[in-house]
């Protein structure tokens, strides 16, 4: 997804689960006042807001300028940077970095980390979130199924690491991995008939860049048949995600 192409009222309006389900993240974090925090791919802005009501100063950064615009919207008296997660630096140390649902949009997921760690005080806390391994495959091999069947080479936009995998690359820049776990969460869509195309918009519009509007159409529909037996139950629409929580500390 390039930095400008989330629709920040689709996601607020549809897809609130991603933040509410993240919520069990900052229990994790633990933040307490006074704490300087990085929300590190805030979007709108939710959770950053959270992790205020702790009364620790926290700074919320996105690299897309609908997020970021619909973040100070909801949340006028919080900080918010457009910037972006492979290239940032600030002056003055954060004691945490928090980062829900945003890892796996990143590739260079080593110039992520590199900035994370500059960005921490000796001692500073790394806690994170993002999809793993395995993550919406259900809808990942019917998307990409439906590409090449129909002549294109799908190039997926996910970066979905294992918990081993990414435990390297923090321990490649100075952490000590203090915890890293997987699990299952199966996420129910919002919108009964019309939730999983509400999903591919919002999150897998870049299989389908350069792809005819028609095209696209007749490719949702056949998507959504091939999934229907294993992701719709009852009338209502799931998602087979799978996650990976982590908290490591940048070693002194
Ligand atoms: C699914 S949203 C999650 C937003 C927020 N953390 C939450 O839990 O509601 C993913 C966010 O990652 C941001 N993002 C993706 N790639 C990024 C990058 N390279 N640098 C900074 N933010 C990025 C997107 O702009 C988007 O706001």
């Amino acid at each position: 997804m390039s930095a400008n192409n989330w629709d920040s009222s689709l996601y607020d309006d549809r897809h609130s689960f991603v933040w509410r389900a993240g919520a069990g993240l900052i229990e994790l974090l633990n933040p307490e006042p006074g704490e300087r925090i990085l929300d590190l791919g805030c979007g709108t802005g939710h959770l950053t807001a959270q992790i205020a009501q702790s009364g620790a100063s926290v700074l919320g950064l996105d690299s897309s300028t609908s997020m970021i615009a619909q973040a100070r919207q909801n949340f006028p008296g919080l900080k918010f940077a457009l910037s972006d997660a492979r290239d940032f630096r600030f002056d003055e140390p954060f004691d945490a970095v928090f980062s829900n649902a945003v890892l796996h949009w990143v590739h260079d997921a080593g110039s992520a980390v590199r900035c994370v760690a500059a960005a921490l005080r000796p001692g500073g806390r790394f806690v994170l979130e993002m999809g793993v391994k395995g993550n919406v495959r259900r809808l990942r091999t019917a998307i990409e199924d439906v590409l090449t069947e129909a002549g294109h080479q799908p190039k997926c936009p996910w970066f979905y690491p294992s918990a081993a995998e990414y435990a390297t690359i923090l321990e490649e820049h100075g952490f000590e991995v203090r915890m890293a776990q997987t699990f299952d969460r199966w996420s129910k869509l919002e919108h009964p008939e019309r939730g999983l195309r509400e999903w591919l918009e919002m999150f897998a519009g870049p299989y389908f860049e350069g792809i005819a509007r028609e095209d696209h159409e007749r490719m949702l529909r056949m998507i959504e048949e091939r999934v229907r037996p294993e992701l719709n139950r009852d009338g209502v629409w799931w998602v087979d995600y799978r996650r990976l929580r982590v908290e490591a500390v940048k070693l002194a």
